[in-house]
C-alpha cells in the first residue's frame, strides 16, 4: 500500500508530487487550514488511495500550520476502504470534521451506493490517481467561484480527445432528441455544454440554412475536439460558461443541454440563465444518451432522491426558473426532459 505522498518520476511533477495532486491538495489545504482545529478524513478510492491522498493533503499544509490547524488527516484504508466496514458509516460531517471522498467508480473501494459521496463535503474524482479532480466542495467551505471553472476544465479537458471514440455510437440518440425538441427552421439553437459537438449537425439540419447554431462550452479542449471533428462547419463554437452566457435576452428558439445541468454547482441558477436567453415559447431540451439509473450504475452508484434531474425536483425547479416541463422520459437508453419558456 502506498501511504506516502509520492508519485512517479517524469514530467508534470512538483517536488516529487504530480502537479495535479499538488494543485488539488494545495487548494484544499488553503480552504481547510483556517478552520482549525479540524479532523480531515479521506476515504474511498482504490486500495491504498485514501492513505496516499491523505499524506499528500497533510504535506500541503504549510509546516507552521500543520501542528495546530489539523488535528489529524486520516486515510481510511481498512480491508474494504469506504465500504460497509468503513468509519464513514458511523461518522457524519461535523463542524470540526471534514470528510473528503475519493470517487473511483464501480471497481473502486468507495461505497457502491453513493453513501460516501452523500456524507462528504469534498468529492474528488479519483479514477486516475495521478489526475485527481475536485467535483464538489460544500459551499460553506468554499465559494464555487474559487474552484468550479478550473476543476471542470481539468475534468473534461482530460477526456476531450477520446470523447467521440468512447461515445460516438450515441449520435442517433442526439438526432432523436433534436427531432423531439423540434426547433423551427430559421431559429437560433444553442448547444450549451456542447462538448465535442455531437448534437450540432442534427441541430443545424433542423434549423436549416436560415437558422444558426452556436455551440458553447467552458472547456477549450472540448471545442478543439469539435473543430477537429469538422463541426465548426455547421455551428459557431464559443468558449463560455453556461452560468453567464455572452448573449442578449430572449434570442434563442432552442437551448439544447446534454450532460450539463447535473454538473452545475447551482442547477437552479443555471436553468434561470438558460431561460434568460430563450424567447417566450422557445424550448429547452435536457438530454443524456443513457437513462439516469443506467448512468448511475455505470458510475457505481444508485440514484438518490435529492438529484436535480429527478422529476420531483426538476419540475418545480424548472417552474421556478421560467420553464414549463412538457415531457420527461427516463428509459435505460436515454434521458430527456423537454420544457417550454413560459
Ligand atoms: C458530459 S459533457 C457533455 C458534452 C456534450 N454535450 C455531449 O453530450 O457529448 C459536459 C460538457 O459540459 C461542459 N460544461 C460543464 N460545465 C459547464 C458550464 N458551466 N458552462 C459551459 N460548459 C460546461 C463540459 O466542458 C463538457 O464539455
Amino acid at each position: 500500500m502506498r501511504n506516502r505522498c509520492t508519485g512517479p518520476s517524469g514530467g508534470g511533477m512538483l517536488n516529487g508530487v504530480p502537479e495535479r495532486i499538488h494543485e488539488v491538495t494545495a487548494f484544499l489545504a488553503e480552504v481547510l487550514g483556517p478552520r482549525a482545529p479540524l479532523t480531515v478524513i479521506v476515504d474511498g478510492g482504490d486500495h491504498g488511495a485514501a492513505a496516499s491522498f491523505a499524506a499528500c493533503l497533510a504535506a500541503a499544509f504549510p509546516p507552521s500550520a500543520r501542528a495546530w490547524t489539523v488535528d489529524a488527516v486520516l486515510g481510511l484504508s481498512g480491508p474494504s476502504g469506504g465500504r460497509s466496514d468503513s468509519a464513514l458509516n458511523v461518522l457524519e460531517p461535523a463542524a470540526d470534521r471534514v470528510i473528503v471522498y475519493l470517487r473511483s467508480g464501480p471497481r473502486g473501494r468507495g461505497l457502491a451506493n453513493g453513501e460516501g459521496e452523500r456524507r462528504a463535503q469534498v468529492v474528488i474524482d479519483h479514477h486516475d490517481p495521478e489526475w485527481p479532480v475536485i467535483r464538489h466542495v460544500h459551499p460553506r467551505l468554499a465559494d464555487p467561484e474559487r474552484w468550479y471553472l478550473a476543476e471542470s476544465r481539468a475534468f473534461f479537458g482530460a477526456r476531450a480527445a477520446g470523447w467521440d471514440t468512447k461515445f460516438g455510437d450515441d449520435l442517433p440518440a442526439y438526432a432523436m432528441a433534436v427531432e423531439v425538441a423540434a426547433p423551427r427552421p430559421g431559429d437560433l439553437a444553442l448547444d450549451v455544454g456542447c462538448g465535442t459537438g455531437r448534437a450540432l449537425p442534427a441541430l443545424a439540419a433542423a434549423v436549416g440554412p436560415q437558422g444558426r447554431v452556436i455551440g458553447l462550452d467552458l472547456t477549450p479542449a472540448m471545442l478543439h475536439a469539435a473543430r477537429q471533428a469538422g463541426r465548426e462547419a455547421v455551428a459557431d463554437l464559443v468558449i463560455a460558461d453556461a452560468r453567464r452566457l455572452p448573449l442578449p435576452d430572449a434570442v434563442a428558439g432552442l437551448v439544447f443541454a446534454a450532460g450539463l445541468v447535473q454538473h452545475l454547482p447551482d442547477p437552479g441558477a443555471g436553468l434561470a440563465e438558460l431561460a434568460r436567453v430563450t424567447r417566450a415559447g422557445g424550448k429547452l431540451m435536457i438530454f443524456h444518451p443513457s437513462g439516469r439509473a443506467a448512468l448511475a450504475a455505470r458510475h457505481g452508484r444508485t440514484l438518490r432522491p435529492d438529484e436535480p434531474l429527478n422529476r420531483e425536483n426538476l419540475e418545480p425547479l424548472l417552474a421556478a426558473t421560467g420553464w414549463k416541463l412538457l415531457r420527461y422520459d427516463d428509459p435505460a437508453d436515454h434521458f430527456l426532459a423537454l420544457a417550454e419558456r413560459a
